[in-house]
């Protein structure tokens, strides 16, 4: 079944996400479009029941008001203007303040004015998205990176349920991922979901490019670059590929500038594949926020522990190794992180705190281990919580589970011989170490 969808149309407000998130609570699929939409990219949604025109302060875009395209105006469907002077339509000069109010004035206009139904769910829009897919890509074939993170495997399993074999999935093994994650990878999308998956080994590619690199932004840059090239070799060995999905999601399009607002960062798209990989994008998720995909991942019956994952950093454990990564380093973080992780779990942590995770920095101490003087690295842990990942509070710590994982890991991981407590908020700390 279709769903119905109220359009905002982004004049400059920043409320943009609140409203489309408030019109979904309603139980109303709705989505977000440039003030410039045309009558074409009108009709390739359907169902839409009404527009809203929100204007704001960032209206004025490199010295000229926007304005709202003619083409919403002729879409036949009731048009409601908030803070923006419409040719036709409703207007309101501001939401209100409070809550039952707002509530009450987008009530009346969703369902009153545009009889929209009561269509939003997760299984809609499964279908939906279903149909949307094969729409854009008719026969064709389809490729995707898939990292086995929350979104790039939400992209995966709803692709194979639309167009099943014609999407490749390319699972880039760098090295440094978690221990157990591309084994997961391959189990769950491999054998579960019957993907055409290539799993690609370039650890030692990736681990002889960063041999002796310390600074972090130049350990990133090669990892975002070699990621890229690895994947390209990939591509051109396939015949035939037209479309490129991607993961987006909506808090990406955000950060990475609207045509209201200005650019954060620069959201890691095709940019960067050369040009002759001229793909057409597929991204299935762009308007959804993260517990939404998550709630999607679910439905589609991807395993609990790759939809409700931590969040983890692009260049991986490799931002975690601190300075020069060798293989012996890495391995101490991949093995404390396994039993951070574990002894969380079992201490009914998971899911309570928002991201924890160890560091090993290039710095060894004196110790005993095995009745031997040893002389081996400590291992940092960091545990934290946050609404945004702007700022950061730390996790207070129960001293015997402190106590539980310290034991483990100076006993379990090789060259370990101290555990460490980072105290540090952000700011000043980052979350991450590099
Ligand atoms: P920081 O260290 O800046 O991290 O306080 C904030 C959040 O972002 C994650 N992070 C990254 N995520 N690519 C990502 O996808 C990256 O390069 C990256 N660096 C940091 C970090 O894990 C934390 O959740």
């Amino acid at each position: 079944m279709q769903q119905d969808v109220i359009l905002v149309i982004d004049l400059g407000s920043e409320e943009n996400p609140k409203i489309a998130r408030e019109i979904r609570a309603l139980g109303v699929y709705s989505e977000i479009h440039p003030h410039d939409i045309t009558a074409k990219e009108l009709s390739q949604i359907p169902n839409i029941r009404g527009i809203i025109l929100n204007g704001g302060k960032n209206r004025v875009v490199n010295g000229v008001e926007i304005d709202a395209s003619d083409d919403l105006y002729n879409a036949g469907v009731p048009v409601l203007a908030v803070d923006h002077k419409a040719k036709s339509g409703e207007c309101i000069s501001a939401w209100p303040v409070d809550d039952a109010e707002r509530e009450a004035v987008l009530s009346s206009f969703v369902f009153d004015k545009c009889s929209s139904a009561k269509t939003w769910n997760t299984r809609n829009f499964i279908d939906d998205q279903v149909e949307r897919i094969r729409k854009q890509v008719g026969d064709g074939k389809v490729l995707l990176a898939l990292s086995g993170g929350v979104d790039s495997s939400v992209v995966a399993a709803l692709l194979i349920k639309a167009i099943g074999d014609r999407l490749t999935c390319v699972h880039v093994n760098h090295g440094l991922l978690r221990k157990g994650e591309p084994e997961e990878v391959v189990s769950v999308f491999r054998d579960e979901f019957k993907a055409n998956l290539i799993y690609v080994d370039a650890i030692d590619r990736f681990l002889s490019k960063l041999e002796g690199v310390y600074d972090p932004e130049e350990k990133r840059g090669i990892i975002g670059e070699e990621f890229i090239r690895v994947f390209e070799e990939e591509a051109r060995k396939l015949d035939g590929i037209d479309y490129l999905a991607q993961g987006t999601i909506y808090p990406d399009i955000i950060e990475s500038g609207t045509k209201t607002s200005e650019t954060i960062k620069s959201h890691h798209n095709s940019g960067g594949l050369p040009d002759d990989l001229n793909f057409e994008l597929v991204e299935p998720l762009y308007m959804l926020f993260k517990d939404e995909v998550r709630a999607v991942g679910s439905a589609l019956g991807l395993p609990d522990s790759m939809v409700y994952r931590q969040p983890f950093p692009g260049p991986g454990l490799g931002v975690r190794c601190i300075g020069a990564i060798t293989r012996e380093r890495l391995e101490a973080v991949r093995e404390s992180d396994a039993i951070l992780r574990e002894e969380f779990k079992n201490a009914g942590l998971e899911g309570k705190v928002w991201q924890y995770f160890t560091v090993v920095p290039d710095v060894k101490s004196t110790g005993i281990k095995n009745n031997k003087r040893s002389f081996d690295w400590p291992v940092i842990i960091r545990a934290v919580n946050t609404v945004d990942a702007m700022t950061a509070t730390v996790e207070e710590l129960d001293w015997a589970l402190i106590g539980k994982i310290t034991d483990r890991i100076t006993h379990e991981v090789d060259g370990v011989n101290r555990v460490l407590i980072d105290v540090t908020p952000k700011p000043t700390g980052t979350i991450e170490w590099e």
